[in-house]
This record gives C-alpha cells, structure tokens and sequence, in this order.
C-alpha cells in the first residue's frame, strides 16, 4: 500500500513516500512489540500451566514450614540453558517453587518474619535479613519506597520489578519469594538471602580474584543476561553493588527496579537509565532508542572492575563520564561509530583532530590500561567496550568467546573462596561515593556544546615519556 502511488497524491511526492514510509516503519515496531509481549505472556502461561499440572506437590503453606520433611517440590519451568560453567550445581534450590504462581491470593503480612538486621539502605529500597518464624529460614526483605508524587502509591519502577522478578526463573537472577504487606501499607519483597554483593567483597578483598575466578562470575553475569534479553527484558542498571554472591561462589543479578520488558526494536525509552559509570555512550548522548546493548556496556564496565578492583569510568558528571570513556576507548569517528554525529548531545561536540595512522592519538587505551590480560580477553573487553552499540557482542555470544577457553579455565563454583558475610552480621558500609541510578521523572540534561578537544593533550608526552611506549590498537 505504503509503495502504491496514492490517488489523493500531491505534487510533494518524496514527502508522502517518507510519511508513508514512516507509518509502515510505525506499524512494524508496534507488531514487533505486541510479539514481544506476546512472548513475556506465553512465558508466564507456561509457567502456570506447568504449576497446574502437578497440584499434588503443592504445599502453598507448608513448603517453608516443614523444611525437615523430605521434600517434594515441583519445578516450574524448564531450566533455561546455562552456559557452559563447569561446576553447574544440580542440588540448586533456586529453581524451586515458593508461591504460587498466577494465583491472587491475600498477601500475606511482614510479621511473619523477623527482622535480624539492616542490610543496606539502597537508592530506592530498604533491605533487612529476617527469619521466616515458623520454618526459621533466612530470606532479604526489601521494602519498595513509596511514591510521594503518586499520593503515597507504589511507582510503576516497583511495579515492574515485582512483575519481572516474579517472571523470572534462573540460577543468576535473583529468587523472589512472595510479596508480603504491613498493616503500614508498606510493601515488601521476600527474596533468597545472598550472603554478599560483588562490590563490597571487591572493596573488602585484600587480593583481586584470580583470572579463573574472574571467568566464572563473568560468565554466570553473562548467563543471567542472556536470559533476560531472551525474555525481553532489559536490567538497565547492572553494576558490582546489584549483583549478589553466595558462599557456594553463585551469581545472583539482584534489582530491578530500573528494569521493563521491551520490545525489538524497542520503544522510545528514557535516557536516564543506568548509574552513571556504567551508562554506555549512547544513552550519554542522549539517544532513546536503545537495546541489549546498554546493558553489555555494562557487563564491560564490571569485567573491567572485576580485574581492577576499581570501578572502571569515575565520571563525575554526565561530560566527564563521556571523556573518561573517550580517553579509554577511543574517540568516536563516522568509521568506528558510523551515524554517533545524529544523536542529540553529539551535534555540539568538539573532539580531537584524529592524529597519526592506526587511530593514532585518538584509540583504545584497553590493552595498555589492562597488561596482565590476555590478547582474547583485550579482544573480549574491548568488544563489550565499543563505543558503537551495534560492535558490542550479545550475552550469548560472550558465553562463547574464546577467552574462557583458555587457560587459566573458568574456576568450579564449589571451589570459590568464601568471605566473611557482612549483610549476616551488621549493615554493609555505607557507599556514599558511589552514585546512584538516575531517579524517574528527573529532567534529562543536555549537553550543549562541549569540547572534549583536550582530552588527549598531554598523552603524546606520557607516550615518548618514562622509557616505554604504550602499544596502541
Ligand atoms: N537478596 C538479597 N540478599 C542479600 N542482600 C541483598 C539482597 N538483595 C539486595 N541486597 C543488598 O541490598 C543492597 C540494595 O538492594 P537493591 O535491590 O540493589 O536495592 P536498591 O534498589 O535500593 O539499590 C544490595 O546492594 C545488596 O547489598
Ligand atoms: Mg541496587
């Protein structure tokens, strides 16, 4: 239809072939779209009617209750399959049924548990770890921050992390429990207690993790991922202090209060996404329509600081995080990022004149940053590092890259050394330094001009200087 020449067609024949061009594109994301939830749909379907199959193993009540029992617990979905991490645990009781699932029954109240002690104050919730009293178990309690602006209600950000987590069934996401209310009207989540998050052992370990244990996490990261994108689903905020471990070396990717399903291609979202040293280049200059890849941006930024131990792109604000990235990966040009020049905050942007062959004064600086690493691992970081979001490589294809086949293999789980628990004991140091996920509703800032045409000054001095010359690729 959109190609047919329209009887009401008018002199301006290119202005009615884009529009129509246009509507054609509008009708197509939308189909996309409603597939894409069509998909979430079938998934949660399944999930209930694999429930309703088996109603004999159901002890909605006495499933926490009776732990001395042997038990006999249904599965509710299939397992999702897991990369391929050598020490694969078949006795995982994250795979377990808790709640019955599709079924709207009264909440039941927080005075059910016990509350131990605070974990942490985070950005938007509150986490405890209490006892469940009648069966002793130890869960995390988040509680959702309420919405002042929504006269008191939950935000659509609390909204979505109950319905996605309540979706989610694998081994590197989070378990949630139940939902469960106070006479406050304070809503709680009831997850599985992880004894750590990656960022407080990273500030807390005398020595870094090994090449082998970094492996084993960054592909337990990857098999979370690859999951979610395969359900459509984008985490938004993936950075060390989300991300959970347990003593038997078990990744877990924990909130998701910045989390949505999406569709391919997905909607117009908001920029104000990701904690600002995790965020990719795109959503800094200001695109909104983003995908998968924001989230493997991040995956490098944590690879980067699993190694380091330091969080990898300290901006201090919006223009400072974007030159920290430029200096480490490169500047952007039409051939490494071909069309960065359309999105909104590149058009003021002053960058460096491109000096010498090879990308001269201008390339990565990731095999000079990282020497100890190896040239598959370089190739790795920097390919989750790509300024273009469309050279990044999806989760799935992280899980295949050469670098965890060679030595020094990926470490068993079981082998993982364990750390002294500090969300068991007292509240985990507060993080003051470390900047927050953006708040909903807050205004998006443009960049306006900005001269980024220094940021390389002095490099040609450090290259000659001090007796070695960095290698640049
Ligand atoms: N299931 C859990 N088990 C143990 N600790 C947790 C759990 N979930 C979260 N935490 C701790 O609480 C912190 C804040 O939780 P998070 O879900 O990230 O909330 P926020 O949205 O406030 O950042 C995490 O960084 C982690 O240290
Ligand atoms: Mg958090």
């Amino acid at each position: 239809m959109a190609s047919k020449a329209s009887r009401w067609a008018s002199n301006d024949d290119e202005d009615d072939a884009a529009a129509a061009a246009k509507i054609k594109k509008e009708k197509e994301e939308k189909k996309k779209r409603l597939k894409a939830e069509k998909a979430r749909q079938q998934l949660q379907l399944e999930a209930e009617r694999q429930a309703a199959q088996q109603p004999q193993a159901q002890q909605p009540q006495s499933q926490d209750d009776d732990r001395d029992r042997p038990m006999k617990r249904r599965r509710l979905s299939p397992e999702q399959p897991n990369p391929p991490t050598p020490a694969a645990t078949s006795s995982d009781s994250s795979k377990l049924l808790r709640f019955e699932s599709g079924a709207f029954g009264r909440s039941r109240d927080v005075e059910e548990y016990d509350k131990l002690n605070d974990i942490e104050e985070g950005a938007y919730g509150f986490v405890a770890r209490a006892r469940h009293v009648s069966s002793g178990r130890i869960v995390a309690l988040k509680r959702l921050k309420l919405d002042a602006k929504a006269r008191g209600g939950l935000p659509v950000t609390g909204l979505r992390e109950i319905q996605i987590l309540k979706d989610c069934r694998h081994r590197n996401v989070v378990q949630l429990r139940e939902v469960v209310t106070s006479r406050l009207e304070n809503i709680f989540l009831v997850l599985e207690f992880v004894e750590h998050d990656l960022k407080s052992i990273l500030e807390d370990m005398p020595e870094p993790f090994l090449a082998s244990e970094i492996k084993t996490l960054l592909l337990q990261l990857a098999s979370g991922v690859a999951y979610l994108h395969d359900h459509w689903i984008l985490h938004r905020d993936l950075k060390t202090s989300n991300l959970l471990l347990n003593n038997r070396g078990q990744l877990k990717i924990a909130d998701f209060g910045m989390a949505r399903y999406v569709g391919d291609p997905p909607p117009q979202l908001t920029q104000l996404v990701v904690t600002l040293w995790y965020r990719a280049p795109e959503l800094l200059l200001g695109a909104s329509r983003y995908g998968q890849a924001i989230d493997m941006w991040s995956v490098g930024c944590i690879f980067g600081e699993l190694l380091t131990r330091e969080p990898l792109l300290q901006g201090k604000n919006e223009v400072d995080e974007l030159s920290k990235i430029f200096a480490l990966c490169g500047i952007p040009t039409d051939e490494s990022w071909p069309g960065f020049r359309r999105l909104p905050n590149a058009k003021g942007l002053r960058l460096p004149p491109k000096t010498g062959g090879g990308g001269g004064g201008g390339g990565s600086q990731i095999r000079a940053k990282f020497p100890l690493l190896t040239a598959a691992g370089v190739e790795l970081l920097g390919g989750l590092l790509a300024l273009d979001p469309e050279k990044r490589p999806t989760a799935k294809q992280v899980l295949e890259h050469e670098y965890f086949k060679q030595d020094p293999r990926p470490k068993q789980e079981a082998m993982f050394p364990t750390f002294p628990s500090k969300a068991g004991q007292e509240k985990r140091r507060r993080r003051n330094d470390t900047p927050n996920a953006p708040v909903r509703g807050q205004q998006v800032k443009e960049l306006g001009a900005v001269d980024f045409s220094g940021i390389f000054a002095g490099r040609e001095a450090e290259e000659r200087g001090g007796g070695f010359s960095l290698r640049m690729v």
